[in-house]
Order: structure tokens, then C-alpha cells, then sequence
């Protein structure tokens, strides 16, 4: 395929190469170190053996509290090549705070060249993180889809994008839908994998309607209708965010936490059992618990001690799990 974007690169002041100073290795902690018990509906995880390194057991997940700069040069000694599949949903530079960043939620106020930066060198790390038929899927809004696009088609190799999946986020109501503008109703999310040919790709099929006849009147034969790239757009593909919805048990209380069948989506998609998948921003570990119920290997990061505190508690008695700090 030609590389459509030949010769093209995004520049931003201060562009630079990652440079690594430090060398950074994983301490493992205690869960009373990162849960807030008293708050509502937080319990303690089943918990295995403290470990001081990353251990050696290929069935291990682990969760790390800390910039995922910093935790993936720790991994890459030992997992450079390794992780199936990645699915980040980083901030989206909005310029904003999420919920609130002392207690519950982030702060979103990286911008600019300093945004770009930031997943320049984050990118990078992932990229050599990825197993050779390893994919990657970028959750992003309007603001910095293109951006990142140009980003990975340096980094990736524009023969390695996929998709540029859109996910309709459900109905709108209230002051959104009072926009003078075309309603703004989804998120973008950019499919990318290590290899252009061979990557892991478990076709899905939404199953026929009840009653439905193809155009000559026969009974449908086929498996189903082959998924698009456009998501939640029809009736028979419901995949609304959880965020529009008032009340679902899935719900952590962490602002911009996705729901689980929209991970199940990619994870069944683009994995196997067995495989090991990664999530560099999890948040409130959605990722995580669908992996885990999926029979997938996990590792999550996550900056904010508050996320990890959520995460912990959600995926408490579901798997066994270490908990890490970076350290220098
Ligand atoms: C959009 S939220 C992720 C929500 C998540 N998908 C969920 O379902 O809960 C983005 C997350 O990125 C985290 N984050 C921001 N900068 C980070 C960094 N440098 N390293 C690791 N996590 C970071 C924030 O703390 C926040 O939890």
C-alpha cells in the first residue's frame, strides 16, 4: 500500500525524541497503601505475595500507580515485544478539570505542544511494547484525533493504520442538544497495529433480527452482519455510553469511565485467551476487569492515586493482583 502520508510530519515547538535519564523499576505495595477505605463500597482485593521486581509468573496481572512514562521504561526490559493489545484512552487536552482531581477524577489541562509531547513519547513506548501481531486502539474526541493521527502514522507506520472507528455516544439531551450546530454525538477511537498484515483480528457479528429475510425473501445463511467502523449507529448494535445512562451497576463514580461492552468489543476483537493486554491510562480500570473476565492478562497504569484506589476495589476477589509504585 502506499504510505499516504510519505514525508509528512507533525512538527510542534520543542519536538524532541524521548529521552530517558532515570532508570525506573516497579515496587510493589500494599493495597492499604492506595484505598481509601472509608469510602463507600471499597474493599480490599484478594491479594497475592508482596514481590519487590516484576515478577516471573506469565500469569501475573498488575496494577501501577504512577505516570505510564515512567512504568512502561521500567517494563520494557522485560515485556519490550510482549503486550497483544493496548487500548488507552488518555486525556484529551480540553483544557479542564474531570470531577474532582483532590478527591474523584484529573486534571485535563495538558495542552498544546506540551500534550503532544507528552503522547509522542508515551506512543513511542507502546509501540515497542506491542507484540509483532499486536494492535493498539487510541481513544480520542475532535480535539486531537487528527493530531494523533499524523502522530502514530510516524511512529506506526501510516501502512499500520486500520480503522478510524467511530462511536456514537447515545442519545443527547439537555444543553448539548441546544448547540446552533450539528449535535455533537461521538468519540473517535484509532485502530493501529505493529505489523500492517498480520495483526490478531476475531471478525464480530452483530446477529440477524428476529424475522429478518434478505431481499429475495430467504432466511439469512450468513453469520450476521459484519461490524462496521461506525459503533452504537443502529438498532441492532446498542452500545451506549454509560455516562448518558442514570443509573448502571457497572458505575464507579469516576467521571469519564467507558463502559465494559464497549472494552468487550475490542478485547474479543483483537485478543485471544491467554494473550496479555495493556492499559496505560486505565482510570477506573475498565480495561482490567473486562480482561479479567475475558481470561485475558492484564497490566494497568494509572497517574492518579484516586483511580487507582477505584480500580483496586473493582477488581477486589475477581483476580489475583500486585500493586506497584515506580521508583528511580
Ligand atoms: C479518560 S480517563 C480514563 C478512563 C478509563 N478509560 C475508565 O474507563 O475509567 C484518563 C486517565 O488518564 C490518567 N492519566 C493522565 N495522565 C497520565 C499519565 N501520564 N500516566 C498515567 N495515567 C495518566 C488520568 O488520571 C485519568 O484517569
Amino acid at each position: 500500500m502506499t504510505d499516504v502520508s510519505e514525508g509528512v510530519r507533525l512538527v510542534w515547538p520543542g519536538k524532541h525524541p524521548i529521552e530517558v535519564t532515570g532508570r525506573y523499576r516497579l515496587q510493589s505495595i500494599q493495597p492499604a497503601e492506595v484505598i481509601k477505605m472509608d469510602m463507600p463500597g471499597r474493599s480490599m482485593p484478594l491479594y497475592s505475595a508482596s514481590m519487590p521486581n516484576i515478577p516471573e509468573d506469565p500469569n501475573h496481572n498488575f496494577l501501577i500507580q504512577g505516570d505510564c512514562r515512567e512504568a512502561m521504561l521500567a517494563l520494557l526490559p522485560e515485556y519490550e515485544g510482549q503486550i497483544d493489545l493496548i487500548y488507552i484512552d488518555p486525556p484529551y487536552a480540553t483544557g479542564g478539570e474531570f470531577g474532582h482531581p483532590e478527591t474523584v477524577g484529573y486534571s485535563d489541562r495538558c495542552v498544546g505542544a506540551d500534550y503532544l509531547q507528552m503522547m509522542y513519547e508515551r506512543l513511542q513506548l507502546m509501540h515497542r511494547l506491542l507484540a509483532p501481531t499486536g494492535s493498539i486502539y487510541i481513544h480520542l474526541d475532535w480535539r486531537m484525533n487528527c493530531h494523533i493521527r499524523l502522530i502514530m502514522d510516524e511512529i506506526f507506520g501510516a501502512d499500520c493504520f486500520q480503522r478510524e472507528i467511530i462511536w456514537r455516544i447515545g442519545w443527547v439531551s439537555g444543553y448539548k442538544s441546544c448547540a446552533r450546530n450539528w449535535i455533537r454525538n461521538h468519540d473517535t477511537i484509532l485502530f493501529y497495529s505493529r505489523n500492517s498484515r498480520s495483526f490478531t483480528f476475531n471478525k464480530t457479528y452483530l446477529p440477524y433480527r428476529e424475522g429478518y429475510r434478505r431481499r429475495d425473501g430467504r432466511k439469512p445463511f450468513g453469520k450476521g452482519w459484519p461490524l462496521e467502523d461506525t459503533w452504537n449507529c443502529s438498532q441492532e448494535d446498542r452500545l451506549d455510553s454509560i455516562q448518558i445512562m442514570s443509573f448502571s451497576s457497572e458505575k464507579t463514580g469516576y467521571p469519564t469511565q467507558k463502559n465494559e461492552n464497549l472494552l468487550t468489543r475490542i478485547l474479543e476483537t483483537s485478543s485471544n485467551p491467554g494473550d496479555l493486554v495493556a492499559d496505560f491510562f486505565c482510570g477506573s480500570g475498565t480495561t482490567l476487569a473486562v480482561a479479567d473476565k475475558l481470561n485475558r492478562r492484564w497490566i494497568g497504569c494509572d497517574i492518579g492515586k484516586e483511580a487507582v484506589s477505584i480500580a483496586v476495589s473493582r477488581l477486589a476477589g475477581a483476580v489475583t493482583f500486585d500493586i506497584y509504585r515506580i521508583v528511580e
